[in-house]
């Protein structure tokens, strides 16, 4: 495998009910077995030294589902927000979150405050579930505790125009890096929503097979190619190799 190893990868983790549709069972059978990939891949991507993780869990379109089968994911991320915490701890393994919180079921929300509280130590690689996430909700709200901060803190935008930079601060988690790899299963080429802001340098891996198949030899080949990839950030090749 390539030694390039990405600092911050993002999962679109897409297709779970085709999934369980090949298998001739219910959706939501789907996002169980999607909860085991999950896992096997937090473990892959520990054990293979990346510091950030960001797992697209459920987005802010999501709710146009039933209210069954939001309601069984909702389930399913209690779930595994209580009942893993050896793991977290055995692993170093710190968990955060992306999105509004404020939108998520009551339950969901202590439950993911306990998580974070308790995990905000670990010093191994950073989970980020982003749940209750969008890209464009995550700009709107950056926006709006801008506009708060400015009563508290007067001449934030005297400095016209904004700066990119400051936006960026007021993002969801602003001290983690953007990510260098964004990962996207189940063959379908777009974002929905995913790390619009963060994302506009990630390098994109599409792969077809389905999340619940996944597991550590899918992330090692999305690392492998990302390893192989020549980033310019918009600079000219001679720049790139010089530099
Ligand atoms: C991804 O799988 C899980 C969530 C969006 C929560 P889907 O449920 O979108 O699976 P498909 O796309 O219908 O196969
Ligand atoms: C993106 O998948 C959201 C998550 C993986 C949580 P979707 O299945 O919701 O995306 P679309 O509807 O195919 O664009
Ligand atoms: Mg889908």
């Amino acid at each position: 495998m390539d030694s390039k190893i990405p600092l911050h990868v993002g999962i679109i983790m897409d297709g779970n009910g085709r999934w369980a549709k090949k298998r001739g069972q219910i959706r939501t059978q789907g996002h169980l077995e999607g909860l085991k990939a999950a896992k096997r891949v937090v473990k892959a991507a520990s054990a293979m030294g990346i510091s950030y993780l960001t797992l697209y869990t459920f987005s802010t379109e999501n709710w146009k589902r039933t209210a069954d089968e939001v309601g069984f994911i909702m389930g399913l991320v209690k779930q595994y927000l209580r009942g893993e915490f050896d793991f977290y701890r055995e692993n170093g393994i710190r968990i955060r979150h992306a999105g509004d919180k404020n939108g998520l079921p009551r339950d969901i929300q202590k439950e993911l405050e306990k998580v974070l509280e308790e995990t905000k130590d670990f010093k191994g690689l950073q989970v980020i579930l982003a749940l209750n996430y969008g890209g464009r909700d995550e700009i709107a709200r950056a926006l709006s505790r801008m506009i708060k901060d400015q009563g508290a803190k007067p001449g934030l935008f005297s400095a016209e125009p904004v700066k990119t930079e400051l936006i960026g601060r007021y993002l969801d988690n602003p001290d983690v890096p953007d990510p260098d790899l964004i990962i996207r299963t189940a063959g379908e080429f777009r974002t929905s929503n995913f790390l619009l802001w963060e994302g506009a340098y990630s390098e994109y891996y599409i792969s077809d097979k389905l999340w619940p198949d996944w597991g550590e030899e899918d992330l090692e080949k999305a690392v492998d190619s990302f390893g192989k990839r020549e980033r310019r950030f918009g600079a000219d090749y001679a720049h790139v190799r010089n530099s």
